[in-house]
């Protein structure tokens, strides 16, 4: 049962929907108090009375019932106790009945949600500024799928410019076919990289006219531009298949060269396009912007340009119901223009499209810079997590059976939980030592206690769960109510961009397990208590996967 709903729809307020109740009642921190709680200061402006006046009202209204056993309030709060053993047996009940599709709803049926993410730069480096967008779009993606949306994953191919002309000229100059072939993504960036540090006027002249003949469609250009494509996705699909991120289209900026003319004309049409210095604008300083540049002087399309032709493109492919674009704070200000001249087109679904803003990540030496050849690879921090993972498994059980498998688990978890962790917004310091903690808020501390729920679970032998009327303690039901916020936890990450939301839940559901873990035993209590208390362990763990999963991470049997 979920009984946030029942007490929301025994509160009536005036000018206040059922809805917004229901969104307001939550868990108070301290569950003395209650286990749950409505704030009514918000409620106050509307009402015209305080906070305090408007919780005692709502008291005096409110009938008890063998559901909700006590109402109090305090300070502007109303707080409810509930009859624990009836919330712990609807909500493990729940769990154990829908396992791996507990926190799934169908909130999102009928919706199509696009996600713009990842979005590599073909023949550039694959760095650890882009685990960002990676992760985070890749969880938003999973967790929209689990709330019922049709999803649509995009990768948006930086693969325009002329960075293919210099690379046609700098692989014409120095590079060797197969030594490319086998060097892959590595050998193509150091060949871009000498361009930029030898090439002189002539050769940057030369590295124009390549990108030239491959935008006027001259074979062999454009066969180097496709062979420099593919060794770059190839590269870039086995990191994704590591992160369990997947894309259903790769349509990026190249994708977009016959789409823009449209665009162009519309914006004529429209008469948003104005002339600068050669250029063809629009002017946005109404608006307190810079104007958005759509033309150069040369003719030549821009980020911009194409970026609007995906957004027309992806409406009309997609029909969707909002498209976000999961790229770094640097990229406000481009975002902000996009939006402000597709509204000025008269796009009322403008207001659908959502930029979903996040900060940089760097190493502790400092490193992260692209400057010319000295880049942070992503790939090699993953590597790099995976060994020392290793290392820390072997030091705590070193007869653990495949080590190297759970090693790789806990790695990998531990690279994607860094950047899933804190507000998405706030720039981060990747450390390896932290983010592999077995004690910290990480992801090796949740798989640890999953493991740590398994074991028990293998030790108990055979489960029946029948746990009768047993009313539960103080620490069990402080696990009950974590484990019935599961979907509250799903549905405010959706709602706010936010999968940090899920991977605190996930740390705050494994805290209070461990504590129950340490004050009361388990597998040498008797009777109810004992099948209570492992049904307990059963739905934590099977809650724990589920929130671990939509992040893409994974949960090792044994650690
Ligand atoms: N490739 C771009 C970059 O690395 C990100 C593209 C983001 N998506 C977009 N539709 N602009 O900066």
């Amino acid at each position: 049962m979920d009984y946030k709903k029942y007490i929301s729809e025994k509160i009536k307020l005036d000018g206040v929907t059922q809805e917004e109740v229901y969104a307001t009642i939550a868990l108070p921190p301290n569950s003395e108090m209650g286990d749950y709680a409505l704030p009514c200061f918000k409620f106050a402006k509307i009402l015209r009375k305080s906070p305090i006046s408007i919780a005692e009202e709502l008291k005096n209204a409110y009938q008890t019932d063998g559901v909700v056993s006590e109402v109090s309030a305090v300070n502007g709060y109303l707080n409810f106790k509930v009859n624990k053993s009836g919330l712990a047996e609807g909500v493990i009940g729940r769990i154990l009945k829908e396992g791996d599709r507990y926190g799934s709803s169908d909130t999102g049926v009928g919706k199509t949600i696009c996600i713009d993410y990842s979005s590599v730069n073909i023949a550039k480096p694959f760095h650890i500024g882009h685990l960002s967008t990676t992760v985070i779009g890749g969880a938003l993606y999973k967790i929209y799928k689990f709330l019922g949306y049709n999803v649509v994953g995009i990768n948006h191919l930086g693969d325009y410019g002329t960075q293919f002309g210099k690379l046609i000229s700098a692989y014409k100059r120095w590079g060797v076919r197969e030594e490319v072939e086998k060097g892959g993504i590595h050998a193509i960036n150091d060949l871009y990289v000498r361009f930029n540090n030898e090439a002189d006027e002539a050769m940057q002249e030369e590295a124009r006219e390549n990108f030239r003949l491959i935008e006027n469609g001259d074979k062999e250009a454009n066969a180097l531009f496709d062979w420099f494509k593919s060794l770059t996705l190839n590269y870039v699909k086995s990191i994704y298949d590591k992160l369990n991120i997947t894309f259903d289209s790769y349509a990026g900026e190249r994708f977009y060269t016959d789409k823009m003319q449209p665009v162009i004309d519309e914006l004529r049409e429209k008469n948003l396009l104005k002339e600068s210095e050669g250029a063809q604008i629009v002017d946005l300083e109404p608006y307190g912007m810079p104007p958005c540049l759509i033309l150069r002087s040369d003719g030549a399309s821009l980020y911009a340009t194409r970026d609007l032709a995906a957004a027309l493109y992806r409406k009309k492919t997609y029909d969707f119901y909002k498209c976000l674009y999961v790229v770094a704070y640097q990229q406000n200000l481009h975002f902000k223009q996009i939006f402000k001249v597709l509204e000025l087109m008269g796009k009322d679904w403008a207001k659908d499209l959502v930029h979903v803003a996040y900060g940089m990540v760097s190493l502790e030496d400092g490193a992260m810079s692209t400057r010319k050849g000295k880049v942070v690879w992503l790939e090699d921090v993953i590597s790099k997590c995976i060994e020392k993972a290793y290392a820390v498994i072997d030091e705590k059980n070193p007869e653990l059976e495949n080590k190297k498998q759970t090693a790789e688990t806990v790695g990998l978890g531990a690279v994607i939980f860094s950047a899933l962790y804190n507000n998405k917004i706030k720039d981060i310091v990747f450390s390896y030592d932290k983010v592999l903690s077995f004690e910290g808020e990480t992801s090796v501390y949740v798989q640890y206690t999953c493991a740590r729920a398994n074991s028990v679970l293998l030790k108990s032998g055979n489960l029946t769960f029948d746990y009768g009327n047993y009313a539960p303690n103080a620490q069990e039901s402080e696990v009950v109510k974590e484990l019935a916020a599961f979907p509250d936890a799903l549905l405010n990450a959706a709602e706010k961009y936010e999968p940090s939301y899920v991977a605190r839940y996930a740390v705050n559901l494994a805290q209070k397990y461990n504590k129950f873990y340490i004050d009361c035993k388990i597998l040498t209590a008797e009777g109810d208590a004992k099948a209570f208390r492992l049904a307990l362990t059963k739905a934590t763990l099977q809650t724990l996967k589920n929130a671990l999963s939509v992040l893409g991470i994974g949960v090792p049997e044994k650690m």
